[in-house]
Formats: structure tokens, C-alpha cells, sequence
């Protein structure tokens, strides 16, 4: 099934409210559109007579050493989409060799998610994601539940010191999970208030000095998730990290912020080679992913279209969204004249309309 039919497929399975949480974004939805369509402003510029046979479109990231060039981007409450939820998310990356990111809001305890990880693949890699919270206890209990779990790296969102105004699902009063599900990772937390488990732990006013008390604790590396300015990706490197995630959160937090992949070759001027920069946002096909690639990315992740997979079709169809993504990227590079990953250069990549 191609990533749109199943699109469709979930469409037609899901609570129409549960389909406007995923699908939908912040405010006039902008910015999850200008995500898909900036891709449709890049256009490749393949080289000829250069190929070969076979290809390694392997990347190599913090706490994965030969992963595929997508990752899963964490998204909330995967139990939503499917009873099996992010059990059956965890076993189509893992059987994928695909970086899984599950994240604090998740539906499944991390430690079960890993687990399920693990009965797809002897040595998965799963990073876990969370917000800095004001109280230095709740971090640090996040930051333990993720090291013991068996998560090889740790992903910080910071784009996020207020809650987006998501427009659909305000008007669909979608507020609370419905009964018989809450966000796993945050029971027992220290000082944690009884009742909604739903409440994401975030600080209002997060600091780098934060981030860097955070990426202190533990020795898992550290990414940034939620990069647009280059001065914040360098401000990262300084503070830490072992990896920047260019993303806008998908459209779902400022409405009036470029498409993460027109923030992308700026963030890589800025990095310079010194840690891997991820971008996600907007990614639907293989060729989406090469003029990532070769705008400098080392690798992408997908939110919205895993959850499609998920909601159509449970494990089968997270494992098919990242087969296809995957085979395209495959087929796509090879039509560049490409044996791996670094033979897409940014002067393969040309704006539609102009030429070299
Ligand atoms: C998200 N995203 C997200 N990011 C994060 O850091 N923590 C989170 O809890 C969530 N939750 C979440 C829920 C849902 C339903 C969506 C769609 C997204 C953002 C996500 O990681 C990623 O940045 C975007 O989804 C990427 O854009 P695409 O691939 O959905 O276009």
C-alpha cells in the first residue's frame, strides 16, 4: 500500500476527533502545509555514469551505529490509532532497522516499549523524549526510567514552551484521552499531583542551562529537538549535545515559522560537520528524503505517516510506511547516480525553475 492509501485507510478507521489530532496543526495550519509543499520547491539534479549495483543507504547516529536514513519522530498516545499502540510501533522500526523516538507522552511505559522492540530485533535502538521540566527530580526520573528501559539516546524538544494552539482540536473540545488510557511514562513521578495523567510535564521558561544540567545526568548522548535558528544549533554544540533535530514540531506550535526543510542548510553551515542534524516535518516520499540528504541531513523521521500506517493496518503498516520510504529512497538514489548516502551533494539539490 502506497503512505496515501493508507492515509485514506485511517481516515476511514478513526474517530473523526482522533484523526484531527493527528492530522491538524497549530492555528491557520500554515506551517503543516508549507512543510510537505517546501519539498516540492527542491528538485534533484542526478549525476550519470557513477553508480552501482548495490547501495548502503545506512546512516550512522548517536546510539545507533548502522540505522535507516528515516527515523519514527515521536508523536503522543499511539494507542489512539491502535489498540497494539506503541508495542506495535516499536516492533515494525526495530524489524526496519529505523531509530524508534518514543516520547513522555506516550501510551506505553518505555520500558515495554523497548521490550517490544526487542522481539523484532536483537539490538534495536529507541531514544526516549521529553520536555525539561522546572523541577530538577521529574527530569531526572524521566532521564532514569529512559537508561534503565535500555534507550541509547535521549531527545530534548524545545520548541515547545507553551502548548500549541491546535485549532481542530479546540474545536473539537479534545482535551483529555479517553478512559482506559493515559500517558504511561508519567505515573509515580516525584511530586507528581494525582488524577489526569494526561498533563505533560514542560517548563514554561526552559534554559540552556537546563539542557546542559540535563544532558549532565546521564551519559546516554543528548539531542535537540525543535532547531530553526543556526545560532541555537551552535548554542546546542556548546551546551552538550550530541545532535540537532531541525523541526517545527510538524506544524503544531508557532504558525508563522519557515518549513523545517528551508531552516536545514543554514543549521548544517552552523554545525559543520561537528554532530549529525535530523530534520523532520513534511516528509513523504523517497525523494523527499535524498533532498534532505543532500541538503545535509543525516537522517529524517516521520510522524504523521506512522500513525497512518499504524491506525490502517497496526505493525504491518508502520513496517510498510518505513519499507516504502525506505525502497524509494533506495530507488531514488540510485537514479542520482548515488552508491550511498553522501554522494547526494547540495549541488545535486536545484530550486524548480532554475538550473545550474
Ligand atoms: C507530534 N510531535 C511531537 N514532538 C515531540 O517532541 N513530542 C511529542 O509528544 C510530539 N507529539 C506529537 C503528536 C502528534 C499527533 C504529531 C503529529 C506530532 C511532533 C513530531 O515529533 C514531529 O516533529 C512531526 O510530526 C514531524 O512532522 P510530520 O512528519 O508529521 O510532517
Amino acid at each position: 500500500m502506497t503512505l496515501r492509501a493508507l492515509h485514506d485507510a485511517a481516515r476511514k478507521t478513526l474517530d473523526p476527533v482522533h484523526y484531527d489530532y493527528v492530522a491538524g496543526g497549530a492555528d491557520e495550519e500554515r506551517v503543516l502545509s508549507a512543510n510537505e509543499s517546501a519539498f516540492d520547491r527542491y528538485l534533484l539534479l542526478p549525476r550519470i555514469l557513477c553508480g552501482s549495483e548495490t547501495r548502503d543507504t545506512t546512516v550512522r547516529l548517536p546510539g545507533a551505529r548502522r540505522a535507516a536514513p528515516v527515523f519514527v519522530a515521536p508523536t503522543a498516545f499511539h494507542r489512539l490509532m491502535h489498540p497494539d499502540g506503541e508495542r506495535a510501533t516499536a516492533r515494525a522500526a526495530a524489524a526496519e532497522g529505523a531509530v524508534l523516538v518514543t516520547g513522555t507522552a506516550a501510551t506505553t511505559a518505555v520500558d515495554a516499549v523497548v521490550a517490544a522492540a526487542r522481539e523484532a530485533a536483537p539490538d534495536p535502538a529507541v531514544w526516549f523524549q521529553l520536555y525539561l521540566h522546572p523541577r530538577r527530580e521529574v527530569t531526572e526520573a524521566l532521564v532514569r526510567r529512559a537508561e534503565q528501559a535500555g534507550c541509547t539516546a535521549l531527545v530534548v524538544t524545545v520548541d515547545s514552551a507553551v502548548f500549541g494552539r491546535h485549532t481542530r482540536d479546540l474545536r473539537n473540545g479534545f482535551t483529555d484521552l479517553p478512559p482506559g488510557h493515559a500517558a504511561e511514562n508519567m505515573r509515580d513521578l516525584p511530586g507528581a499531583p494525582p488524577g489526569t495523567l494526561t498533563d505533560i510535564p514542560m517548563s514554561a521558561a526552559p534554559t540552556w542551562r537546563d539542557f546542559a544540567e540535563l544532558a549532565r545526568m546521564t551519559a546516554l548522548p543528548v539531542l535537540v529537538k525543535g532547531i530553526l535558528h543556526p545560532a541555537d544549533a551552535r548554542l546546542a554544540l556548546g551546551h552538550g549535545a550530541s545532535g540537532v533535530i531541525v523541526s517545527n514540531h510538524g506544524g503544531r506550535q508557532c504558525d508563522a515559522v519557515p518549513a523545517a526543510l528551508d531552516c536545514l542548510p543554514a543549521v548544517v553551515d552552523a554545525v559543520a560537520g561537528r554532530t549529525p542534524v535530523l530534520m523532520d516535518g513534511g516528509v513523504r516520499r523517497g525523494s523527499d528524503i535524498a533532498v534532505a540528504l543532500a541538503l545535509g541531513a543525516t537522517a529524517v523521521g516521520v510522524g504523521r505517516p506512522v500513525m497512518w500506517g499504524l491506525a490502517a493496518e497496526g505493525e504491518a503498516g508502520v513496517r510498510a510506511v518505513l519499507a516504502t520510504l525506505r525502497d524509494e529512497y533506495d530507488h531514488t538514489l540510485a537514479l542520482c547516480g548515488g552508491r550511498r548516502n553522501a554522494d547526494l551533494t547540495k549541488d545535486m539539490v536545484v530550486r524548480r525553475g532554475e538550473t545550474r
